[in-house]
């Protein structure tokens, strides 16, 4: 897969994309990236990417013509790109984005700053991103945010992609809780289940601390993870002690 990111500052990109699993999956040929600079693609000798906004007001405006240009460029390369803005104003990126992300052939992630781009260029993208409900200084960070949750859902990228199956949202549930060594950490013991090599009961375990960390940190989740009759009789059995505890 490729990801392209186009930007007016590039050198923010350095560090993070060549480290850890971002650097494994370069490696491993799975991801290249590219971080394509704004400012290549303006016309004029000053290469200015930016202007005042027409009806006044303060910040400056992200003009339309060096972006559009980079991005009919990198169509012209692969028509089959998708072109994500990262904006406030787009849809919330959860886990199922980033899978549906990770199954296109190419992504151009599109790095707003100042007060935002010129509204025209909405046309020429295909789905426009927000990490969240505030208001970041541009969309170098929501970029990599995306990059990163959706590197790591490429098969092959973390070596055991059953890692990422048992991850919390991916099957619509938090995640249980993990324990390494010691046993003993100043009083504070692992579940002995998972110390007793029995694998049915471990899968069972984990499967119930999930249940119970989604229903106690975020109930939302429950109405569409999908669910299986063990599953209903086990959160049913939550509710009925809770109700006890009151
Ligand atoms: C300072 S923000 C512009 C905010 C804009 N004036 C507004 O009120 O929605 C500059 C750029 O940062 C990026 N950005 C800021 N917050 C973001 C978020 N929560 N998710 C995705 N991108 C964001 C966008 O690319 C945006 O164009």
């Amino acid at each position: 897969m490729r990801i392209d990111i186009l930007t007016l500052f590039p050198e923010f990109f350095e560090s993070p994309l060549d480290q850890s699993m971002l650097r494994r999956a370069q490696t491993l040929g799975k991801v290249s990236f590219r971080v394509l600079n704004l400012r290549d693609y303006a016309s004029d000798r000053h290469k200015v990417a930016d202007d005042r906004p027409f009806g006044g007001g303060p910040g400056m405006v992200m003009k339309p013509e060096p972006l559009v240009a980079a991005i009919r460029r990198v169509r012209q390369e692969d028509p089959d790109t998708r072109v994500v803005f990262l904006s406030p104003s787009g849809r919330l990126f959860d886990q199922g984005t980033a899978a549906e992300l990770a199954a296109a052939p190419a992504l151009l992630l599109v790095c707003g700053h100042y007060e935002g781009v010129d509204d025209r260029v909405r046309h020429f993208i295909d789905v426009e991103i927000s990490i969240g409900d505030y208001v970041l200084t541009g969309g170098e960070i929501p970029a990599l945010v995306v990059v990163d949750a959706v590197t790591r859902l490429i098969p092959g990228v973390l070596g055991n992609d059953a890692a990422t199956e048992e991850e919390s949202f991916q099957r619509g549930l938090l995640e249980y809780p993990h324990y390494t060594r010691p046993r003993d950490f100043e009083g504070l013991t692992v579940p002995e289940v998972l110390l007793s090599g029995d694998h049915a009961r471990i899968a069972r375990w984990r499967r119930e601390q999930a249940l119970r960390a989604t229903l106690a940190l975020r109930p939302d989740l429950l109405a569409s993870a999908p669910l299986s009759p063990e599953d209903q009789e086990f959160l049913a059995t939550l509710a009925e002690d809770s109700g006890k505890d009151r």
